[in-house]
C-alpha cells in the first residue's frame, strides 16, 4: 500500500508576510446561471487585465471542473489544472476569459458556495465559497462589477434575487421558466456576491435617505413567516438612520433586499445589496422570541446593514485584515445596540460575552492577535478575537480621543479608502491623522495575543493617594516576549464616607510599572478602576471586601457596580475552591455576598434590566479562567452552592420580586423586558435554594405565559430540577411549538444546558430524537453546542462529554467542515484543566487528527489544540 495515502498532506500555511498584489484584475465579471436543485449550469465571463508581469491567470476552484473555456470568444487548450485551481496562459494585458462549470447545490452540506435550503436555492461565498460556484481570482482584493443573468422554473423560483438592482426580467426560454438580471454598479469582491431563488414573500417597506433618496426594502421569508418580520424591518430602518446620524454613512443604492434560510452556518452575511440571514436572526414574535432574539436579531441587522460602509465600500486587502470589517462593524453594532436600548446594560453583556468567549481563546492553544499572521484555513479565524477583541481595541481608540475626534478619524478613513481593499493599518493610520492621535505603540494590539493582567495597588499617606499598576502580556503560541501595551483606564476616587467622587479620569498605562499621585485626599479614597470596561484587560486589583461592598452599592459608573459585585463572588468562590476556608469565613463571606444580593433585589432606584444583570453570578468558565488548574466539578458545586445559600436566604425577597414582576403585562417596553428578565433570575436562585417551591412556582410561570421569554424562563429552570413538572413542560412545549424550527432549537438547548444531573444522558437520547438532524446546523448547535458549554455534560469525570463530542466531530466534518471545526476549542481547552480529566480531552482530539480524510477546517483547530 502506498504509504502516503496513511500520511495527511503537510497543511499549507498561509503567511500575512506573503502577500501580493493580484497579478491580473477582473473589472467586469457576468455570470449566468441555469438554475436547478440538483444541476446548476455557471457560465462566468471574465474581462481581465493584466497588472504584473505574469501572463498566467490564476483562477481558484473548489469541487468544480471546467466544462468549457473560452479565451475572447475562442476555445482554448491554453489552460492546466493546478490541484484545484484553473492556470490559462494569456499573451496580451486584456481578454475576456469564460469558463462553463456546473454545481449540484442539493448534494452541498458544507452550505459554501451555491446550495439548496428548504427548497430554495441561496449562495454563501464568504470567505473562500464563490470558488465553489465558478473559477475566479477568489481574494479580496479583486474588485468587479457585477452583471448576473439567472433564469429558472417559476414553479419552483418564483422569485429571483441578485445583488444591485433589478434591470430586466422576462418569460423562458421554454416553458414554465423565467429570467432575470440583475446589475450591481459598485465594485465589489466575490465574497460579496449573493444569488437567492425561491419561493418567498417578502414584507416590504421604504426608507429616505439624508439627501431624499427613496430605498426600497423587503425581507423574504417562507410564505406564512412575514407576520413574524416586523421587528427585524423596524431594526434596518433604524440601523440606517443611526449610521447617517452617528457615522455620517448613506445607503448607495435604490434597494436592500434581506433574505431568511433556515440552513445557514452563521448568523448573517452582508452580500452588497442581498444580505442572507439565518432565519433566527429575523424571524420573532411574543408568541415564539425571546427578549434576547429580540435584541439578537437588532443587533444582527444592523451589523451586517452597517457592513455596507465598513466592508463593502471599503473592503479587506486580504484575509489577515479581517477585524478592519469585523472588529469595526461590531464596535458600530454595540454603539447601536446601546443608543437603541440600556446602555449600561448592553456594556456589561458584550463584557460577558467578551471574558466567556475571548478571554479563554487569548489564553489558550489558539490564542492569535487580532490580525494574525498566518492561517491553514481563513473560516477559523473568525474568531471572538478578531470580533470582539478587535471592536474592544478601536472602542480604546474612541476612549483616548473623544467621540468627536473619534468620529473626525473615521471620517477620514471611509474618505481616503472609499473604494479600496484597505488593511488595519490603513484604518489605524485614519484615525492617526484624522483624530491628532499618536498610536505608535498603540499598534501593539493588532500583533500582539493574549490579554494583558494589570495589577494595581492604592496607597494612601499624607493626604496624597498613589495608584501603583504594572502590566504583563502572558506568552501565547508562537509569541514569547511581549512589550508593554498602551491601556487606557477610566478611574475615580471615591470618598467613602460621603460615596461620591470628583469626577472620572483617564489615564494611560503605557510602561511596565506606573505610578500616578493623586493629592488631596484627607481620608483614603475607594478606588474604582477599568470604568466602562475600558481597555480588554484582565486586572488584578488588591481591594478589600468592604471596598468592593461599598462599590457595588455606590459606583455611579453600571458596569463598574457590576463589576464590584462579580469581583467579591468571584474572590468567595475561588477562596471556597481553594479549601482553605474556615466555616466562620465561608459564612462571613456568603452573608457578604447576600446582604449585597439583599440590596440589588431591593433597591428600588434600580431599573429591573440592570437588577436582572447584577443577580447573574459570574460563569463557570470566568471562574475556571481564574484558576491555573480547573476543577469543572468543584466550581459546578461551589457556585451552585452559593446559589442555594442565595435563594435558602433571600427566600422571601425573590418571591416578592417574582410576584411584582409577574403582574407587569406584556409589552416590549425596558420595564416589561426587565420584569420579565428579574422573574427569570429569581427562579434560577429559587431552584438552587428551595427546589420545590420553585418548581411549583416555574410551573406556574409556564402556564401563565403568554410569551416565549416568560416560557422559556420557566422552561429553563424546570428542565434543571428532578420533578415530574419537568418532563411534563417539556412535552407541553414540543407540541405546543410542533413544526416551528427555531422554538425546536430551544427546546433541545434548554435540556442540552440545563443543571440537572443526568443532562449528558438527556443529550445523548436527544441526539436520537426524530427532530435531530446533523445537516441543520442550527440543530446541531442547539444540541451539542449547549452541550458542550455545559460543564455538566462537557466535564463528567468519565469522560462520557468528550467522547460525544469528539464523536460529533468526526461525524460532522464530512458533513459540514465548518460547523464541525467550531467543537474543537472547547477540547483544547485541556492544558487548564485537571490532570484525569485532561488526559480523556487530549486523548479524544488525537482521536480526531487520525481521522483520515479530516478537513483543513478541523485538522488546524485539533493539530494546534495538541501541539
Ligand atoms: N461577514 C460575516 C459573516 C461570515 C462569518 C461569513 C464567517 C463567513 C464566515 C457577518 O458579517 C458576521 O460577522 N456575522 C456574525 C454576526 C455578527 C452580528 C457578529 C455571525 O454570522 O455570527
Ligand atoms: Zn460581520
Amino acid at each position: 500500500m502506498d504509504a502516503s495515502l496513511n500520511t495527511p498532506p503537510a497543511p499549507t500555511v498561509i503567511q500575512r508576510a506573503d502577500y501580493q498584489p493580484p497579478a491580473w484584475l477582473v473589472p467586469e465579471v457576468t455570470l449566468a446561471f441555469d438554475l436547478g436543485t440538483e444541476q446548476t449550469k455557471v457560465v462566468a465571463a471574465l474581462k481581465v487585465q493584466r497588472n504584473g508581469q505574469s501572463q498566467t491567470l490564476r483562477l481558484n476552484g473548489d469541487g468544480i471542473t471546467p466544462e468549457a473555456v473560452l479565451v475572447d470568444g475562442q476555445p482554448t487548450n491554453d489552460w492546466r489544472m493546478d490541484g484545484a485551481d484553473l492556470l490559462v496562459e494569456l499573451p496580451g494585458d486584456a481578454h475576456e476569459v469564460s469558463i462553463t462549470t456546473a454545481i449540484n447545490p442539493a448534494a452541498n452540506t458544507q452550505l459554501m458556495g451555491l446550495y439548496a435550503s428548504n427548497g430554495m436555492l441561496c449562495t454563501q461565498c464568504e470567505a473562500e465559497g464563490f470558488r465553489r460556484i465558478t473559477f475566479f481570482p477568489d481574494r479580496p482584493d479583486v474588485l468587479s462589477v457585477y452583471t448576473v443573468h439567472m433564469q429558472g422554473s417559476k414553479d419552483l423560483f418564483p422569485v429571483l434575487l441578485s445583488n444591485g438592482n433589478c434591470t430586466q426580467q422576462g418569460e423562458g426560454p421554454g416553458e414554465g421558466v423565467h429570467n432575470a438580471t440583475w446589475h450591481d454598479p459598485w465594485p465589489k469582491p466575490s465574497y460579496l456576491f449573493a444569488l437567492v431563488a425561491g419561493d418567498l414573500v417578502a414584507n416590504q417597506d421604504t426608507f429616505t435617505t439624508m439627501s431624499g433618496r427613496k430605498v426600497d426594502l423587503g425581507i423574504w421569508v417562507r410564505e406564512g413567516d412575514q407576520d413574524r418580520t416586523h421587528h427585524a424591518m423596524q431594526a434596518l430602518k433604524d440601523s440606517m438612520e443611526w449610521d447617517e446620524e452617528t457615522f455620517g454613512r448613506e445607503y448607495d443604492l435604490d434597494l436592500f433586499n434581506i433574505v431568511a434560510v433556515s440552513d445557514f452556518n452563521m448568523g448573517a452575511m452582508e452580500n452588497k445589496g442581498l444580505n442572507v440571514f439565518n432565519t433566527r436572526y429575523i424571524l420573532a414574535d411574543a408568541e415564539t422570541a425571546t427578549d434576547l432574539d429580540y435584541d439578537g436579531i437588532e443587533g444582527v441587522v444592523a451589523h451586517e446593514y452597517f457592513h455596507n460602509w465598513s466592508g463593502n465600500r471599503i473592503t479587506c486587502r486580504d484575509w489577515f485584515q479581517l477585524s478592519l470589517k469585523e472588529g469595526f462593524t461590531v464596535l458600530r453594532d454595540q454603539l447601536f445596540s446601546q443608543d437603541m436600548g440600556s446602555a449600561a446594560v448592553k456594556r456589561i453583556e458584550d463584557v460577558r460575552v467578551l471574558r466567556a468567549a475571548q478571554f479563554p481563546e487569548d489564553s489558550g492553544p489558539l490564542a492569535h492577535p487580532i490580525r494574525p499572521d498566518s492561517y491553514q484555513e481563513i473560516s477559523n479565524f473568525y474568531t471572538a478575537t478578531v470580533y470582539n477583541k478587535g471592536a474592544e481595541v478601536i472602542r480604546m481608540m474612541r476612549t483616548l480621543v473623544g467621540p468627536e475626534r473619534f468620529r473626525a478619524g473615521t471620517d477620514l478613513y471611509f474618505d481616503r479608502h472609499d473604494g479600496e481593499a484597505a488593511t488595519c493599518e490603513d484604518f489605524v493610520k485614519a484615525i492617526e491623522d484624522g483624530a491628532g492621535i499618536d498610536l505608535g505603540q498603540f499598534r501593539l494590539w493588532y500583533s500582539q495575543a493574549g490579554t494583558p493582567r494589570v495589577t494595581a495597588r492604592l496607597d494612601h499617606a499624607d493626604g496624597v493617594a498613589t495608584l501603583t499598576l504594572a502590566q504583563s502580556v502572558p506568552p501565547t503560541p508562537g509569541q514569547g516576549e511581549k512589550q508593554p501595551m498602551v491601556i487606557p483606564l477610566r478611574i475615580a476616587l471615591f470618598d467613602p464616607a460621603s460615596g461620591t467622587h470628583q469626577g472620572e479620569q483617564l489615564i494611560v498605562l503605557d510602561r511596565a510599572e506606573m505610578q500616578f499621585a493623586f493629592p488631596g485626599f484627607a481620608r483614603r479614597p475607594v478606588l474604582s478602576l477599568g470604568r466602562g470596561f475600558s481597555a480588554p484587560v484582565a486586572i488584578d486589583a488588591e481591594i478589600s471586601d468592604e471596598d468592593l461592598v461599598f462599590l457595588a452599592a455606590h459606583d455611579d459608573d453600571p458596569f463598574a457596580r457590576y463589576e464590584a459585585l462579580q469581583q467579591l463572588i468571584v474572590k468567595h468562590l475561588l477562596a471556597v475552591l481553594d479549601g482553605a476556608l474556615t466555616d466562620a469565613a465561608l459564612e462571613a463571606g456568603r452573608g457578604a455576598i447576600a446582604a449585597a444580593f439583599a440590596a440589588v433585589v431591593g433597591d428600588r432606584a434600580l431599573d429591573d434590566l440592570m437588577r436582572g444583570e447584577l443577580m447573574i453570578l459570574p460563569g463557570e468558565g470566568y471562574l475556571a479562567d481564574q484558576l491555573l488548574v480547573a476543577d469543572p466539578g468543584a466550581i459546578r458545586k461551589a457556585r451552585e452552592g452559593l446559589k442555594a445559600y442565595l435563594g435558602r436566604s433571600l427566600e422571601a425577597g425573590l418571591l416578592a420580586l417574582h410576584d411584582r414582576a409577574s403582574a407587569v403585562p406584556y409589552a416590549l417596553s425596558a420595564e416589561a423586558r426587565g420584569a420579565r428578565k428579574v422573574k427569570t433570575q429569581a427562579l434560577a436562585l429559587l431552584a438552587a435554594g428551595v427546589p420545590q417551591r420553585a418548581a411549583d412556582l416555574a410551573a406556574a410561570q409556564f402556564d401563565a405565559a403568554d410569551n416565549m421569554t416568560d416560557r422559556q424562563g420557566a422552561l429553563m429552570v424546570l428542565a434543571g430540577l428532578e420533578t415530574p413538572l419537568r418532563q411534563e413542560k417539556l412535552a407541553a412545549f414540543l407540541a405546543r411549538h410542533a413544526g416551528d424550527p427555531l422554538v425546536i432549537d430551544k427546546w433541545f438547548s434548554l435540556q442540552a444546558g440545563s443543571l440537572h444531573p443526568q443532562a449528558l444522558d438527556h443529550v445523548k437520547a436527544l441526539a436520537g430524537h426524530p427532530d435531530f438532524t446533523m445537516t441543520n446546523p442550527n440543530r446541531v448547535r442547539a444540541l451539542y453546542m449547549a452541550a458542550a458549554v455545559n460543564p455538566g455534560v462537557f466535564h463528567v469525570a468519565s469522560g462520557e462529554g468528550y467522547r460525544m463530542i469528539g464523536e460529533l466531530v468526526r461525524a460532522l466534518d464530512p458533513i459540514n467542515p465548518q460547523t464541525a471545526a467550531r467543537f474543537i476549542a472547547p477540547l483544547g481547552r485541556w492544558r487548564r484543566i485537571e490532570p484525569l480529566r485532561a488526559a480523556l480531552m487530549k486523548a479524544e482530539l488525537e482521536r480526531i487528527v487520525a481521522q483520515p480524510g479530516l478537513s483543513k477546517d478541523t485538522f488546524e483547530q485539533a493539530s494546534k489544540s495538541l501541539g
